[in-house]
């Protein structure tokens, strides 16, 4: 058969932080490595996390520290979080953001020269390091440049269909050009998943068209476990007007540099959603209670920056109460509360993008939002120190693994996150590699069969098209796995599903291998399918509401589910087996951090 061929020590899929970063580290530790990426390098979800990278680095705040934005991380999660995973990544991720700086990144600066660092939701100290609104842009150009440099492979618009094991575990990769239609294989001890989320399995997400949980369905198939995945993150603003612009990302810097939501009585309904524990009683206007909650002294909040998972339910009850924007959000407001050069000075891209996307001054009016997907918080399940995969040789950082968030991220997790994890996982893949050279083969009939199913669309005549079948699980996910859950819709999507994967099974595409999207598409769709099964199938067996996961049906959190973690592995029949897992318990001296009251 026609196939080029490749043989490395290291492959990464994937090209967004946690892809780069891992490639960068493994290069480093002396691995022959490659980078391959669905899209054009530099195109990535990373850059959708615009506010900032949360590192505790203290240049704002001496008190803070990796302890505390370790309890932060642990209890944005609803304490489901990996303890190991949020131990390493609160330690390490200041060295992570001064390395970046050496590597020519250019953060905002405090009057003292230091890098400048802003609130978000959840975290006690303002400790997210930042350029503008545009943090991720600016990371993935720095990773860019150094892969670049330091002459890393990178096979670019190239998606990967298969993982290639045999008995010992990875032994590589098999994809096609998508420009071309043709085939390309790679022969590599390991390989490294960073292939981002699962967005497009809804219809409302921040997510482009990249995003279809290829990585989490090519380590499901492999024989690697799925953690978390009942846990969604929606992101409580995206746009949502005009139809075309809908869930694009509205970033939380907005609410970090003082911007407030309102309904449309004009109220500050986040008042209303704050939990017992901080609430203050007394207040009279909303100007008094606004002047106690934003206290930065006494370490107050204002309620807009409660976690996302509770922003996000705040604003789905005002809308479905009826008090919602015109286009079925809410009001977003930093017009009335910061100078227009200040707006524009913080927030560039959002002034930018709402008068060109929308014709709406964000200095001059507020802005309609409401929740879109944006991120999972489930993903395969690694080992805290080296990010393996239960598959020898397989490794996994970014959001495609599982286990750091629990079960709700905080807003700028996640590019310290990919930096943390994407360098641990390249510096193990490439300690793996060396421990196989010269031990792994490409086996000929793995690729005769990747390649037979990759071109089975084209055999089939009459069958579906893809796009439609595409349309109908992103509205099933939408109405029935979304932000609020019942069982009885769960078992209503879960039938769906499997309709769905029957009507998969028999998708056909015209024309040739030549640039084809539906091709593409239809190669794509059996992944995003098996991710939304095992979304559905875990938030049906989940029977409780907790962080990215809310059951109507069972609205209170449950200490005993407090202990557990489901794990989606493959079923013979294809399909998802979910078994239930105890969370790894947390060391007494780590433990003793959350003595101090929430
Ligand atoms: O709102 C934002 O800027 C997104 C950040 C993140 O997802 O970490």
């Amino acid at each position: 058969m026609e196939l080029e061929r490749h043989t490395y020590d290291v492959v990464v899929v994937g090209a967004g932080g946690a892809g780069l970063r891992a490639a960068i580290a493994a290069h480093e530790a002396g691995a022959r490595t490659a980078v391959v990426c669905k899209s054009l390098l530099g195109k990535a979800h990373t850059v959708m996390a615009e506010g900032g990278i949360a590192a505790a680095m203290a240049n704002l705040y001496p008190e803070d520290n990796w302890q505390v934005h370790f309890r932060d991380t642990m209890r944005g999660g609803k304490m489901l979080n990996h303890w190991r995973m949020a131990q390493l990544h609160a330690q390490e991720a200041p060295d992570r953001v001064r390395e970046l700086e050496d590597w020519g990144a250019l953060f905002d600066r405090t009057p003292d020269g230091l890098i400048s660092q802003r609130d978000f939701g959840g975290h006690r100290f303002a400790r997210l390091a930042h350029v503008g609104d545009r943090t991720g842009l600016e990371l993935i150009r720095t990773l860019q440049q150094r892969t670049v440099a330091l002459g890393v492979d990178v096979f670019m618009e190239c998606t990967v269909t298969r993982l290639l094991t045999d008995a010992e575990g990875i032994t590589g990769a098999f994809g096609y050009w998508r420009e071309s239609g043709r085939f390309v294989a790679w022969q590599a001890p390991s390989v490294v998943l960073a292939t981002g989320g699962i967005g497009k399995a809804y219809k409302v997400t921040s997510n482009s068209w990249e995003y279809t949980g290829d990585g989490h369905s090519l380590a499901l198939q492999a024989g690697a476990g799925l953690v978390n995945m009942e846990f969604v993150q929606f992101h409580p603003t995206g746009m949502v007007w005009p139809p075309s612009v809908r869930g694009i990302l509205v970033t939380e810097s907005v609410r970090g540099d003082g911007g407030v939501l309102r309904n449309s009585a004009g109220n500050r309904f986040m008042f209303d959603y704050i939990p017992d524990f901080f609430r203050k009683e007394t207040a009279e206007t909303e100007d008094e209670a606004d002047r106690w909650y934003t206290d930065k002294k006494n370490n107050r909040r204002p309620p807009e920056l409660l976690p996302r998972d509770e922003v996000a339910r705040a604003i789905n009850s005002e809308v479905k109460a009826g008090r919602g924007s015109p286009h079925g959000g809410v009001f977003l407001d930093i017009a009335s509360r910061r100078p227009a050069d200040y707006i524009r000075r913080r927030l560039p891209s959002m002034y930018h993008q709402f008068k060109e996307l929308a014709d709406v001054d964000i200095t001059a009016e507020p802005m309609e939002v409401g929740p879109t997907c944006h991120y999972v918080m489930g993903g395969v399940e690694v080992d805290p120190d080296t990010a393996a995969a239960r598959v020898p040789g397989l490794f996994a950082a970014g959001e495609v693994a599982g286990g750091m968030h629990g079960s709700n991220r905080l807003g700028g997790n996640s590019l310290s996150d990919l930096l943390v994890f994407g360098r641990r996982a390249g510096a193990a893949a490439a300690e793996h590699a060396e421990k196989r050279a010269g031990l792994v083969e490409l086996a000929e009939q793995a690729l005769a069969d990747a390649r037979t199913a990759a071109l089975a669309p084209f055999e089939r005549e009459g069958g579906e098209n893809p796009y439609a079948v595409q349309s109908d699980l992103q509205q099933t996910m939408q109405e029935l796995v979304g932000i609020i859950r019942t069982a009885p819709e769960l078992e209503r999507a879960l039938e769906r599903i499997a309709v769905l994967r029957r009507r998969v099974a028999a998708l056909s595409v015209e024309g040739h291998r030549q640039y084809n999207p539906g091709w593409h598409l239809a190669l794509d769709l059996p992944h995003v399918l098996l991710v939304s099964e095992c979304i559905a199938r875990a938030a049906l067996a989940r029977e409780e509401s907790r962080g990215g996961h809310t059951r109507d049906d069972f609205p209170a959190t449950d200490p005993e589910w407090g202990h557990i973690t489901l794990v989606c592995t493959r079923a013979a029949d294809g399909g998802v087996t979910l078994s239930r897992q105890p969370l790894p318990q947390m060391p007494p001296e780590l433990a003793e951090i959350f003595a101090e009251a929430p």
